[in-house]
């Protein structure tokens, strides 16, 4: 059931026009149709609750977006819970799940009042001591081997991630002699999973080990939803996922003798698709081997396929209906920076605007100023207008925060 990125070319190439390139530009219409898509198949669940996971797309009208919609916010620093109270988000909206951090950063956030999630047992036992009566969800590693990539499967034994369900009797050790309050149960096994078996064994587990909680209000089945990246590619078939995991989850509040709240937290099911990322190319440069072209951006704009082979499909939008031809298209980083390598696309010339598709989660919020390169800006097309919600970098923000020293010149002082 998914629904066409409905934003024409004519659009994004005035978009490219009007604000340049290289440049984000999100469709909020698409990124409703997946919430609304998501809590419907959860429909018959009394207590749902999304908190979109921030790091997917941290812009603040992109929150203030989400805000609209109903969802909470699912956070992993303290910055990005700074960021939902700056969007408008009451901190009983938040859930603050972050991994390795210390405990006076986790101490801040639970003063701003958001949900604490952890998943050690040295944090688990130093917070519970100082603060037994602040209620805390804890991170459960179920030992799945799920998730797209390795790099992105976190629910596995050998994962840094979560507290280990063979141990959960030192869990509850640490719970009883702290006597501190533990409301949620929470697991997130990868990104990226397809087979909705594995999010439904790990479903099981965590309600084996929720039972052993008797004053839970939710339980957070994390996220991991695949999305697709090109026509006919397969995703997590969220409809029967809905279907099966709500009867469970049903089931379970029956048993437990409560109505909990079921909450999941995804990041690229609500935002992936509906984000282009629109290049200009600089350079066609054949080679003995390929033609290469050769854009005004890299992989300091979209690490994605460097960082984890993933394939954006991209489409020229100055001239969709030319004849196809195989191009590897590169960036201007300097080193090996490709987004495609032999894709068919069609036919390019310099200066024709390229869109690069799925670039919602994990593409804006992984970007960097390498190669002293700025940002890009970033566009939210929202009611049929576009939106800056960005300003492209400027000179001025590679310098920000640089402290230049008196440095005397070595020749001069012989
Ligand atoms: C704890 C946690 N929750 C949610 C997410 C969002 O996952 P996705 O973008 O696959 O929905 C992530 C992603 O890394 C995560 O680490």
């Amino acid at each position: 059931m998914k629904k066409k990125l409905h934003m024409q070319n004519s659009k994004l190439l005035e978009i490219a026009k009007d604000f340049g390139s290289p440049i984000y530009v999100y469709d909020a219409e698409k990124i409703s149709f997946q919430y609304t898509r998501l809590t419907s198949a959860f429909k018959k669940v009394k207590q749902v609750k999304l908190n979109y996971a921030v790091k997917a797309l941290s812009n603040i009208s992109i929150l203030k977006l989400m805000k609209s919609l109903g969802a909470g916010l699912d956070t992993v620093s303290i910055q990005e819970v700074k960021l939902g109270l700056t969007a408008g988000f009451t901190p009983d909206q938040i859930i603050f799940t972050p991994n390795g951090v210390s405990l006076e950063e986790i101490e801040t956030a639970a003063k701003l009042g958001v949900q604490i999630n952890i998943d050690n047992l040295s944090i688990l036992e130093q917070f519970g001591t100082k603060h037994p009566k602040t209620p805390v969800c804890i991170r459960i590693n179920p030992h799945v081997m799920a998730g797209g990539n390795t790099n992105i499967s976190v629910g596995h034994i050998d994962s840094k991630f979560g507290i280990s369900i063979h141990q959960i009797p030192h869990i509850l050790r640490i719970v009883e002699n702290t006597k501190m309050h533990i409301n949620g149960i929470h697991m997130h096994t990868g990104s990226d999973i397809l087979d909705i078996d594995v999010f439904l064994y790990a479903s099981e587990i965590l309600f084996e080990t929720a039972k052993n909680f008797k004053e839970l209000e939710f339980i957070d089945f994390g996220s991991g939803f695949k999305v697709p990246y090109k026509e006919g590619d397969i995703e997590t078939n969220i409809e029967e996922f809905g279907d099966k995991l709500s009867k469970r989850f049903n089931e379970f509040c029956a048993a437990y003798g409560k109505e909990l709240t079921l909450g999941f937290e995804p990041g690229k099911f609500l935002v992936s698709e509906a984000g282009q990322f629109l290049v200009k190319v600089n350079v066609v440069k054949q080679t003995t081997s390929t033609v290469f072209a050769q854009v005004d951006s890299g992989f300091n704009h979209l690490i994605r396929p460097m960082l984890y082979g993933s394939q954006h499909e991209i489409e020229n939008i100055s001239n969709p209906k030319g004849r196809e031809r195989f191009y590897s298209v590169v960036g201007y980083i300097c080193e090996t920076d490709t987004f495609a390598n032999n894709r068919r696309i069609a036919e390019i010339n310099e200066g024709d605007i390229l869109s690069f598709k799925n670039a919602g989660a994990y593409c804006y919020s992984m970007s960097s100023n390498y190669n002293s390169r700025y940002r890009p800006a970033e566009v939210l097309w929202l009611n049929n207008k576009a939106h800056l919600i960005r300003k492209r970098e400027t000179f001025d923000d590679i310098l920000n925060n640089q402290i230049e020293i008196e440095i005397s010149d070595k020749k001069k002082s012989k």
